[in-house]
């Protein structure tokens, strides 16, 4: 008979930033569903706790404002007090900014909050769970949620572009100096998928996002939603990716690998072929 699959986070403790809802929300659930003790670490404290209380395994809620370094060196404590040790890191809060306004008007208050959530509070993060990882001796998984607009522009605001494109920068500068102590840090990159963040008030509905992403994708027959992200994340934080580190893993269907303009080129290849 073949032996079950093991579960591929069983006996590791992680933490997941903006675990509360939407895509860390959904990694918190497969996390724990796949064996480990996760720590919520979130701004929204009821909703964090119920979640956290939700889990299939013993899983804690500590409030934690990401850009607040006190705060995040605090979660990080909790994690290894509560638990006995950190080996994931998911960093994964983060704000899109306004929406609506165009980079002629930008708002540079607004920016700095951006920056501070999805740039700084990460390198807070990065930098405290590191810190304990590399204490422990035990090596770790550090994943950051970026994005397509970490790649491309004209996808998102220019804020969060700017934030996202930075958070890359921080995971590769990690990477390169946390190999040292066996700790990998890798990005997921996802394209739009329906969450309180994409679907704001005034934008697209979730089903019209889902639409949009699904027709600008070049993979068809497939709905991205939060759990396809939560399991690239899963993938990057398991031994499963054991040899990867300063990585960028899209979820987008093709859109930032593949040039709408270039790759008519085929296309055009091929007519003239058949007109031969
Ligand atoms: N939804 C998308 O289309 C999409 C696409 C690409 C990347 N992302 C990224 O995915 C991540 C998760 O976003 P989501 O779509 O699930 O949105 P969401 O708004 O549903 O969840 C974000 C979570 O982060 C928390 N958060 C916000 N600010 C925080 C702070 N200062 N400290 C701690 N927690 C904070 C929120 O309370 C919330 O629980 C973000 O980094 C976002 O930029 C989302």
């Amino acid at each position: 008979m073949a032996a079950a699959n093991p579960m591929k986070l069983e006996g590791k403790v992680a933490i997941i930033t903006g675990g509360a809802r939407g895509i860390g929300e959904a990694a918190a659930r497969l996390f724990s569903a796949q064996g480990a003790i996760v720590v919520i670490a979130d701004v929204q404290d009821a909703l964090g706790r119920s979640v956290a209380a939700s889990l299939p395994r013993p899983a804690t809620f500590v409030h934690c404002d990401v850009r607040d370094e006190a705060q995040v060196a605090t979660a990080v404590a909790h994690a290894v007090e509560a638990h006995g040790r950190l080996d994931v890191l998911f960093s994964n809060a983060g704000v899109i900014g306004p929406l609506l306004s165009g980079f002629l008007d930008m708002d540079l208050t607004a920016l700095d909050d951006v920056l501070a959530v999805n740039v700084r509070g990460a390198a807070a993060a990065i930098k405290h769970a590191g810190r304990e990882m590399a204490r422990a001796g035990r090596g770790g998984s550090i994943v950051c949620t970026a994005s397509v607009a970490a790649i491309q522009g004209g996808m998102a605001p220019a804020g969060y572009t700017a934030a996202k494109h930075g958070l890359l920068g921080l995971a590769k500068a990690a990477a390169a100096e946390l190999g040292e102590a066996g700790v990998r840090v890798n990005c997921v990159s996802p394209f739009g998928v329906a969450t309180r963040l994409s679907c704001a008030e005034g934008l697209l509905g979730p089903e019209e996002l889902e639409k949009f992403t699904s027709e600008a994708a070049y993979l068809k027959g497939a709905v991205l939603n939060v759990r396809d992200v939560a399991e690239a994340a899963l993938f990057l934080a398991s031994d499963d990716s054991a040899f990867i580190t300063g990585h960028n893993l899209v979820v987008d269907g093709g859109v930032t690998q593949i040039n709408p303009a270039t790759s008519k080129f085929t296309e055009i290849v091929a007519n003239r072929q058949g007109s031969n």
